[in-house]
């Protein structure tokens, strides 16, 4: 880290509240995010608001989604590196810096992933001047790997896919055993836990207000690490009536019932329950077809001028064209569904969350145009029919039950005993407590993190 100008970013405080950083610093790293993203000031924009401090969201026009309720998207395009992983490697990694654990000069970063949070390790990496390490399949779409050998990062590629990933983890239990690499492991490390429930789930809360009744009704994320879902713990404290679900891809239904297949949506369904899902707080599972999220990204992207045709506004559908990948739109299918099985109405909000967007999947929608022989305008007018307005209420299952959480308490110790979790810690996870204790850290680290920089 020598030389480096900056070598400690924000606090969680300042993640989730941009303004109240010095205006100067917060004015330069804002200027960065345009002209120069290897600007290690760029710490400084992790975070979900624009320079008016205002969440950066999105809500659906009605039209495309067809239903009352309010379908609230935040996006995560904006953060440094392109999508807001960037906010658990940089939680993860400073926390192991302000504990001592994680040494400049001396250890070498690990960032097991299949793709975004590994290009967040690279990023945040470079800027404060650690080796990094990432492994991920050798499967993924072809901008993952650019962008991180673009941060300067090795790859390290094990065998398959998204559903591959614990392929990755047990890599990465190898690599560990040398003294020097770190992991930065997110299925198992609560700073991804204690980034989301602060930053994003007190963003949730923030985006919307003034919006429908004000409050949230569903919130919707389909796991990878499950990180992110953890903002349903903070929006469920503010508002105890919303409904969290968890989304997966019907060709790999791991917390459903126990599928364990390959599928298109990188980034989510990993195979596995991570130990840092809070299954207490998991309403209900949500099955989403993953060729869907792509035949609707490739609407979204390439035919701005059916949903025009459709009623929505023609500079809406233009505006949306970036925002999305692949489980950003699995989130908002998700989202629909759950707006139509719990019978919301125009008062009501549901938020989800667009990770990345665009522009790690051409390749994606390349692939879908080998494998479709017809994409002519009419076939995906009915796509746009199909997928978005006659989205049913089937595949959801209700997860509140009792033997429900005990089938996801127990597919959590098939996957974590191996990895030499103790029984006891993991019959831990079973009390609220647990969840609380870990989540109140937060303070914690906000102190040490001013302290030390
Ligand atoms: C594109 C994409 N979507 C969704 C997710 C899932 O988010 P989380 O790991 O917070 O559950 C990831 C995680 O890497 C991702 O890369």
């Amino acid at each position: 880290m020598t030389g480096r100008k900056i070598p400690f970013g924000p606090t969680y405080d300042e993640m989730l509240h941009p303004e109240t950083m010095d205006a100067a610093l917060r004015g330069k790293a804002l200027r960065a995010l345009k002209e120069n993203e290897l600007d290690p000031v760029n710490l400084f924009n992790i975070t979900w608001k624009d320079g008016n401090n205002q969440v950066r969201k999105i809500v659906l026009p009605p039209e495309l989604t067809g239903v009352d309720a309010n379908i609230v998207v935040m996006l995560g395009k904006e953060f440094p590196s392109g999508s807001h992983k960037v906010g658990p490697a940089y939680a993860t990694l400073i926390e192991g810096c302000v504990d001592g654990e994680i040494i400049p000069g001396e250890h070498t970063i690990l960032g097991p992933s299949t793709g975004n949070f590994g290009i967040g390790v690279s990023y945040i990496c470079n800027l404060m001047g650690y080796k990094a390490v990432v492994i991920m399949p050798d499967n993924m779409s072809k901008e993952r790997y650019e962008r991180i050998r673009k941060y300067g990062a090795e790859l390290d590629l094990t065998p398959g896919t998204e559903s591959d990933v614990i392929l990755t983890l047990q890599r990465t239990y190898e690599l560990k055993k040398d003294p020097k690499n770190r992991p930065l492991a997110q299925f198992e490390l609560f700073p991804n836990y204690r980034f989301h429930r602060h930053v994003t789930g007190n963003s949730a809360i923030e985006a919307v207000r003034g919006i429908g009744n004000g409050r949230i009704a569903a919130f919707c994320s389909a796991p990878g690490s499950a990180g992110t879902i953890a903002a349903g713990d903070a929006i469920k404290a503010a508002f105890p009536e919303c409904k969290i679900a968890a989304l997966e891809p019907y060709e790999c239904s791991t917390l459903a019932n126990g599928g364990r297949g390959q599928h298109r949506i990188e980034g989510i369904g990993d195979k596995m329950c991570t130990l840092i899902h809070n299954v207490l707080t998991t309403d209900f599972v949500t099955l989403i077809y993953d060729d869907d999220c792509v035949k609707a990204l490739k609407v979204i992207h390439d035919a701005p001028h059916i949903l025009a045709k459709l009623g929505v506004a023609p500079e809406v559908a233009e505006g949306m064209r970036e925002l999305f990948g692949v489980s950003g739109i699995c989130n908002i299918l998700g989202a629909i569904k759950m707006a139509k099985y719990l019978k919301l109405g125009p008062d009501d909000n549901v938020v989800t969350i667009a990770t990345d967007s665009f522009d790690r999947y051409n390749s994606v929608l390349e692939d879908l145009d080998r494998r479709y022989l017809e994409t002519a305008d009419f076939v995906l007018e009915r796509w746009v029919r199909d997928i978005f307005h006659g989205s049913g209420e089937d595949h959801v299952f209700d997860f509140r039950r009792k033997d429900r959480k005990e089938q996801l308490f127990q597919q959590k110790e098939q996957d974590w005993l191996p990895f030499g979790y103790s029984q006891a810690y993991l019959d831990a996870m079973r009390s609220p407590q647990f969840w609380e204790d870990e989540y109140q850290k937060v303070h914690e680290y906000n102190e040490k993190i001013k302290a030390m920089r």
